[in-house]
């Protein structure tokens, strides 16, 4: 039996910093149309675990393959190639100041090595993705001009306009109050669920994980909804935790809630307390 189609595979991989180990000998396999929600502390990885996905950081020790193809030690011109099938949303969404909304989500297009769309496409696309994160209005206006709600749903429309197979969300939700957390989150279950993608979404909240796993985007009636927890949902959505570098939990929401693991039960138990 052919084996499934893996995305992004992790094989033992470090990464050390000033002698400090931020990537602690890291595992993983993400299949095709995976849900991935790694957790964890404010420094423990999660970002330069992202970085290293996508060949922006070289692991130290060990291998990271994407697309099934091994990254690490790839020349440039290849890498693009291969990072040009994935959409990332950067912490803190990383707008360009300078560019309006309408050329910061037509600069992947325009300008990301590897990326092909016919020039005429590229203002139908940028306006239809922004009318899809509910921004049809604001092409001309810049960054500064919109609230971080707002510029993060910039980042989401910027993340997927090149419509890629895998997306990456760093931390959509970081630092907004909880109904525009929520609201951020149901924009990335909807480009989720409208395209199939597969994403891997990092946050320091567990709500956000819960989110991804228990709604999904109903394309007839444009809305989000619940949806039932089922054993096949579970393995749909998978949560990972990072602590201090190290995976110390890979499984789905219900292990996760079960988890024996010291760290794992206490980031739950707090997690729930400030919920
Ligand atoms: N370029 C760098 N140089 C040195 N240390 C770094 C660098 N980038 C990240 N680190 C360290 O690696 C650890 C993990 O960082 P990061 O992945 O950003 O954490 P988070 O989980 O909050 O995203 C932190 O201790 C951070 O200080
Ligand atoms: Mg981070």
């Amino acid at each position: 039996m052919p084996a499934p189609e893996s995305i992004l595979r992790f094989d033992g991989v470090s990464v050390i910093y000033d002698g400090v180990r931020v990537l602690d000998h890291v595992s993983f396999t993400l299949a095709a149309g995976e849900t991935r929600v790694i957790l964890g502390a404010a420094g423990a990885g999660k970002t330069v675990l992202l970085k290293t996905a996508l060949g922006l950081i070289s692991p130290d020790e060990g291998r990271v393959s994407l697309f099934n193809q091994e990254i690490t030690g790839l020349r440039e011109r290849q890498l693009f190639a291969i990072r040009a099938q994935v959409g990332m949303l950067f912490q803190e969404s990383a707008l360009f100041d300078s560019l309006t909304i309408e050329e910061n989500v037509a600069y992947p297009l325009e300008n990301q090595i590897g990326v092909r769309v016919d020039p005429a496409e590229v203002l139908p696309r940028v306006e239809a993705i922004l009318k899809d994160v509910e921004l049809g209005h604001t092409l001309d206006k810049f960054p500064n001009e919109l609230s971080g709600g707002m510029r993060r749903r910039v980042g989401i429309a910027r993340a997927n306009v090149t419509y890629p197979k895998l997306v990456f969300y760093d931390s959509p939700t970081a630092g907004l109050d909880p109904i525009t957390a929520n609201n951020i989150m149901s924009l990335v279950i909807k480009q989720r669920d409208q395209r199939n993608t597969t994403t891997v979404i990092v946050s320091h909240r567990l709500q956000d994980g819960a989110l991804m796993a228990n709604y999904r985007f109903n394309s007839q009636s444009g809305k989000i909804e619940r949806q039932r927890h089922t054993g096949a949902l579970d393995t749909h959505t998978k949560f990972m935790v990072l602590q201090k570098g190290r995976l110390v939990f890979e499984g789905s929401e219900d292990e996760l809630h079960a988890s024996p693991d010291p760290y794992v039960a206490k980031f739950v138990l707090e997690q729930a307390q400030s919920a």
